[in-house]
């Protein structure tokens, strides 16, 4: 068997967590900053280094193709390389770096596999500088269009074109231009099942809905001392009651539903002023279409009802919103295969974050590959996973990988 060289693939994320690294082990590279660039530079570096053609795409994804004995469309593998604020190190890094780990060892051992293989990153999985988040593999899926995506700004008004021109990376290629036969990502679990059930490989059958929707809401903006509760029209009572609805709606509707108000920010934002604004985001979450459905109905019909009382005006943008995706059934049995023929131990499971092989799969067959998040922590810079474990699915990734480009 090929063997994947896991030193190596310890040594390439410890040194592409060098850039934006914050206190705690993380990472701080949110999508087309300064750091983002730095660590596309440095990742595109080493796909040039392993001989990869190089394509940028006209969102910023990049693609690195190493070509096959046939001229067939390629086994694509990657993830993503931006972070959160507060990220870790391995989330979206680890899936790209152990593709060219993989490529790494073809390379060494001389192999040519019948089909290209391809490792790539996509711009803006993390949606947490600008929405909707996978942007960079919806747009290479044609599920959004390149001026729509160019016109998301960020919290400060700036877009993601004028973002993507200044680091350079607003490439000539055709986003979606190259059709995989096949997309395989690898990827922490980021959830507490695996680390919880000592499973060392989750078989990702399917990503979980996902409904984003950001409310700003208008009071008017009073004397904490002198104005009676009964005259307030205060912006920042609905987002606080709009969270504790959330947390209990999510208990009430129990099985996969989750609710999260990540974002609140009010204003003045003074200790003695009722505040007169408030923009705040909701995070709704469920693996069944019908019941995210009627989650987002009784939050809003919770926001109309509080903000009538209030008497506020409330404005609801939705920021990103995707269906429940299934993953191609027989990839999925390939995974699962792999893993036991090395002897790990697998479970099935959903995804609770959102991938961009999501948005790969409306266009290929693909499949993802969990290993485990000790103590179910991520996007925090405690994020961790064993290096067996994160040795241990970049293997099973190699031999997948190997046998797709083959078929
Ligand atoms: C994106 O990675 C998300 O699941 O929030
Ligand atoms: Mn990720
Ligand atoms: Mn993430």
């Amino acid at each position: 068997m090929l063997q994947l060289d896991d030193a190596r693939l310890l040594d390439s994320l410890a040194r592409l967590a060098e850039i934006g690294a914050i206190d705690g082990g993380g990472c701080a590279r949110l999508a087309l900053t300064d750091e983002d660039k730095a660590g596309r530079d440095l990742v595109m570096g080493w796909m040039k280094a392993l001989g990869l053609e190089i394509r940028v795409d006209a969102i910023g994804n990049v693609v690195g193709l190493r070509a096959g004995r046939e001229d067939l469309a390629p086994v694509m593998t990657g993830s993503h390389i931006d972070t959160v604020r507060t990220g870790g190190r391995y989330d979206g890094n680890y899936g790209v770096l152990a593709g060219l780990e993989a490529v790494r060892a073809l390379n060494d051992a001389g192999i040519v596999t019948r089909r290209p293989i391809a490792v790539a990153f996509f711009t803006n999985e993390e949606g947490a500088r600008f929405q909707p988040d996978m942007m960079g593999s919806l747009v290479y899926a044609g599920g959004m269009g390149l001026n729509e995506a160019y016109a998301a700004t960020d919290a400060d008004g700036v877009s993601v074109g004028d973002e993507l021109r200044r680091i350079g990376y607003l490439g000539p290629a055709s986003p979606g231009g190259l059709k995989p036969h096949a997309f395989v990502e690898l990827h922490i679990e980021q959830g507490p099942i695996l680390d919880e059930e000592k499973i060392q490989i989750g078989v990702v059958e399917s990503v979980q809905g996902i409904s984003w929707t950001e409310y700003t809401v208008t009071g008017v903006s009073n004397h904490a001392g002198t104005t009676p509760m009964r005259l307030r029209r205060d912006a920042g009572y609905l987002a606080a009651s709009v969270n504790v609805f959330a947390r209990r709606l999510a208990r009430e509707m129990a099985g996969d539903q989750v609710a999260t108000v990540g974002s609140v920010v009010l204003r003045p934002n003074l200790i003695n002023v009722v505040p007169n604004r408030a923009v705040f985001t909701v995070d709704l979450r469920n693996t069944d279409e019908a019941r995210l459905q009627e989650a987002e109905a009784r939050l809003a019909a919770h926001v109309a009802e509080v903000a009538r009382e209030e008497r506020v005006d409330v404005d609801a943008k939705v920021l990103a919103r995707f269906e429940p995706v299934a993953f191609d059934a027989r990839l999925v049995d390939r995974v699962e295969h792999h893993a036991q023929a090395l002897g790990l131990s697998t479970r099935r499971m959903p995804s609770g974050a959102g991938h961009d092989a999501q948005m790969m799969q409306r266009i290929c067959a693909t499949a993802m590959i969990f290993v485990p998040s000790v103590a179910g922590l991520s996007h925090n810079v405690g994020e961790h996973t064993d290096p067996a474990d994160l040795a241990a699915g970049a293997q099973v990734l190699l031999n997948l990988l190997l046998e797709l480009a083959e078929a």
